[in-house]
This record gives C-alpha cells, sequence and structure tokens, in this order.
C-alpha cells in the first residue's frame, strides 16, 4: 500500500522523527474544536524547509495526503485528518531567525508559537500583537486567519503578515511578500496562503510585523443593562477615533463563568472589558473618556485599573474562558460559533443568538471581540449525545444565516474547517467558489495538502 511506502521512506530520512504510535497519532487526531478525532497514518516532525520539501514529494509521488500541523488549537477541526495520511507537526520548526527593529518585523519559522516570539521580542521593546487566546503557533495562525482580542487596533494575522516561504503540493518553495511595507507587484500570494488552511501549501517561514510594547497599559470593565447599550458605547468610542487595545464583551453567562472559574465577583450583567495602550497619561485618559461614554449608556460598576497584577487577573480570567465554560459540565464539549458582522448589527444578532439559546435546552454563552463585530456563541453538549450536538448544530447554523443577511461573514477567526464549507456558497457565490476550486486544482491538482477541506469541498 503506498502509505506504507511513504512510511517507510520516511522512516529513512527522518529516523525517530517519524512516529506511528498510537499516542502521538491520538494526539494529533483532534484539535481543541468539537469535530470528531480521525487518525492520521504517521506524524513527521521536520526540522529544516528541505525534510518539509521531501516530506510532500515522497506523498505526491504515492497519492498520501499531507495534514500541517501547529499547535493542535484550532477551533474548526482544520488539522483533523479526515483521510488518514501523514500529518507534519511543525513544532521543531521553532525558530525566530531575524528580529530587524528599525523595520518593525521579525522572520520566524512556521512552528515558532507566539508567546515564544514575544518573548524573545521583549528585550526589543517590540511585540507581535495577534493574540488568540491559545499559544497557536504562527503558521497555524496565519493558515486560519486568526486574529483574537487586539485586532481592532493591532490587525488581524492578514495585517501582520509580510512575507512567507510555503511548500507547495509539487515539493518547490515558493517566495511570497517583501519586508517593504508596501508593494504593488504581482497577484497578493501572501494573502492567498494566509487563511488557505494548509491547501495550499505548507507555511515554513513568516516575516511579521512588530508592535511597539506600550509605554503603559491600563485596563477598565464595565457593566450593562444589556448588549444594546454595550455595543452602542463601543460604536461610539469607535466614531471618536479611539485607539482602544482591546475591547471585549461578556454575557451574563460568560461573567458568571469567568466568576466561579477564576474567583472575581463581577457583577453578572452584559460586560465589556478594556484595555488601552500609550504613554501613561493618555492610557489612563483614554479609560476617563470611556467612562464617560459609558454612562451615557447606561454603564454601571465601571472600574479602571493601571495595576499590572489587577489586569493580568482580568485578562488571564478572559482567556481561561474556553476553559471556565467547559469546567461547568464535566466531559462536555465547546461547541462554538464565530461570526462577524458590520458592528451596527451586532447588538440586535447578539440578543437573537441569546434569544435561541434561551428556547434551547442547551447552556450557552456569548462573548465577542465587539470592536471588529466579532462575536462567538458557545454551546455546551456532550459529544457522544446525537439530540445535543444536532441542538448545538441548529443553533450555530442560525447564527450564520442571521450573520450572511446582514452582510457578514460565517467566520469572523475561527476558519472553515469543516462545518463551515457548507456555508461558501452562500456567503460568496458559485462563481467565487468554482474560483477557489480552480486555484486548489491548478496549485495541489492530486489534492494531497489537506484533503476533503478548503477548495475542495463547499
Ligand atoms: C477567543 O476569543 O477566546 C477564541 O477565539 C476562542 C473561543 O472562541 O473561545
Ligand atoms: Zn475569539
Amino acid at each position: 500500500m503506498s502509505v506504507e511506502t511513504v512510511i517507510t521512506g520516511l522512516r529513512s530520512l527522518l529516523g525517530d522523527r517519524l512516529a506511528t504510535s498510537n499516542a502521538v497519532r491520538d494526539h494529533h487526531s483532534h484539535d481543541s474544536s468539537w469535530h470528531p478525532a480521525a487518525l492520521p497514518d504517521a506524524v513527521a516532525f521536520p526540522r529544516t524547509e528541505a525534510e518539509v520539501q521531501a516530506i510532500v514529494r515522497l506523498c505526491a509521488e504515492h497519492d498520501v495526503a499531507v495534514i500541517p500541523f501547529g499547535a493542535g488549537s484550532s477551533m474548526e477541526g482544520h488539522t483533523i485528518p479526515t483521510r488518514g495520511g501523514i500529518t507534519i507537526d511543525m513544532r521543531d520548526m521553532n525558530k525566530v531567525l531575524e528580529i530587524r527593529p528599525e523595520d518593525g518585523l521579525a522572520v520566524v519559522q512556521a512552528g515558532v508559537t507566539r508567546k515564544q516570539l514575544n518573548t524573545e521580542l521583549r528585550a526589543t521593546g517590540l511585540m507581535f500583537s495577534v493574540d488568540p487566546g491559545a499559544d497557536a503557533s504562527l503558521g497555524g495562525m496565519a493558515s486560519t486567519r486568526g486574529s483574537g482580542t487586539m485586532a481592532y487596533r493591532y490587525g488581524t494575522m492578514r495585517d501582520n503578515v509580510l512575507a512567507l516561504r510555503v511548500v507547495t503540493a509539487d515539493g518547490q518553495v515558493v517566495r511570497t511578500g517583501s519586508r517593504a511595507r508596501k508593494s504593488s507587484t504581482g497577484y497578493d500570494l501572501t494573502h492567498l496562503f494566509v487563511g488557505a488552511e494548509g491547501t495550499l501549501g505548507v507555511i515554513t517561514e513568516l516575516t511579521v510585523r512588530l508592535h511597539p510594547i506600550p509605554e503603559a497599559v491600563s485596563s477598565a470593565i464595565c457593566a450593562f443593562p444589556d448588549a444594546q447599550s454595550a455595543v452602542a458605547c463601543v460604536i461610539e468610542a469607535v466614531q471618536y477615533g479611539l485607539p482602544m487595545a482591546r475591547v471585549e464583551f461578556l454575557d451574563e453567562v460568560a461573567v458568571s463563568n469567568v466568576n466561579s472559574y477564576s474567583g472575581l465577583t463581577l457583577r453578572v450583567a452584559p460586560t465589556l472589558l478594556f484595555e488601552f495602550h500609550g504613554t501613561e497619561a493618555w492610557a489612563a485618559e483614554q479609560a476617563q473618556i470611556v467612562e464617560s461614554l459609558a454612562e451615557g449608556h447606561g454603564g454601571a460598576d465601571f472600574v479602571w485599573t493601571a495595576d499590572a497584577e489587577e489586569r493580568g487577573r482580568l485578562w488571564q480570567a478572559r482567556h481561561d474562558l474556553y476553559w471556565a465554560t467547559k469546567a461547568r459540565r464535566p466531559g462536555c464539549e465547546l461547541y462554538t460559533g464565530d461570526i462577524c458582522v458590520p458592528i451596527s448589527e451586532l447588538a440586535g444578532q447578539i440578543e437573537a443568538a441569546r434569544a435561541d439559546i434561551e428556547a434551547s435546552f442547551l447552556e450557552g454563552q456569548i462573548i465577542g471581540h465587539v470592536g471588529d463585530g466579532n462575536y462567538h456563541a458557545g454551546y455546551l453538549v456532550m459529544r457522544d449525545s446525537p439530540e445535543e450536538m444536532a441542538e448545538a448544530a441548529r443553533l450555530a447554523e442560525r447564527l450564520v444565516e442571521r450573520a450572511l443577511q446582514v452582510g457578514g461573514t460565517a467566520s469572523g477567526e475561527h476558519g472553515i474547517g469543516l462545518a463551515k464549507l457548507k456555508y461558501l456558497r452562500a456567503e460568496h457565490g458559485d462563481a467565487a467558489v468554482e474560483l477557489m476550486k480552480t486555484l486548489k486544482r491548478a496549485m495541489d491538482p492530486k489534492g494531497i495538502l489537506n484533503p476533503g477541506k478548503l477548495g475542495q469541498a463547499g
């Protein structure tokens, strides 16, 4: 069988960096999503781009699937090898190759995680801003076009990737982009690979944009009577031109989950959590501006802090929400929906999603990167309950349908993965989806790169 030939070939190439044990295959059979697991035939741990090329070439020769794997933190099943094959785990390609403070950029291998990069950057006074919560790999974040809590001010992966090196389906290396801040040369291949979910090539190296670490940081938290007033407050701050570094919405269920998991005592109400960057005076002034805007929208219990420990506690609680929610029901999965709409539509969408949850037998919470019009609804389900899985799928479907009706998108930042392929036509139209498939066929004629996902199905 051809996969066995590939495994034999890879073993002589990689030695014990080709794993076929049940434990390693099992670890690579799932991600952080609710999607059912599927085992790869083997897992390769390359250390160089040349090894990635050799793996892809061998797989192409024998029509064996190649599944790129970063840190396993996808929320949409991107790395699940639904058709078996060889998973390429990029964890050993984890070197920060170059930091250029004057140019505000770093060159990194794809397995570098955002925490690792920020640790190595600290002495330079610069930071990598994209923060999806999990300690994702940069290759994975680029592949899924991730973003997270700081995108309103600093942009998403799309805005922060300047250049790439990618191994394509025929084993060649393609260089895309440049180090220049802008360029008007040729098709934008960088942004074709950013968000391609490993279906057009395996990203091996990224040149990313860096931002100055702010001199001062302050945080604020405020409760609101309802989602409408919280979002109205943010819209006013956006119109004011306030450069909020983070602005997160938590519904009352999320707040109560945070309280019980992280030992906080926040008022249980729709809440906004802010972060401001700047000089000490400017970070404080932004908070004052928001406080007065919040008052106009019924905001209550406004608390502001510049204290690093207090801020750390608040944001850790926000980042732990995934675990806080799962902790409500031992053994459950969080079935997440990730939608993005024009911000003027956000409050209506959140309220409709909340009403759906109230009318359902499932428990669920809503959180949002509100400055971007992006929100996630998460439903607690038992994977082995067909009724619960079906109900969560129904609720998640309603989220997407409502978002598309108002000019929004089926995914703000978690990507298409497995379950959202079916919305591509509704969002982009037949001609655009056919063009995506034409691109996929041209760039991966044998369909070996992350098969069954973007560019093939949908
Ligand atoms: C977040 O915003 O925390 C992440 O996108 C993950 C999640 O949906 O919980
Ligand atoms: Zn998010």
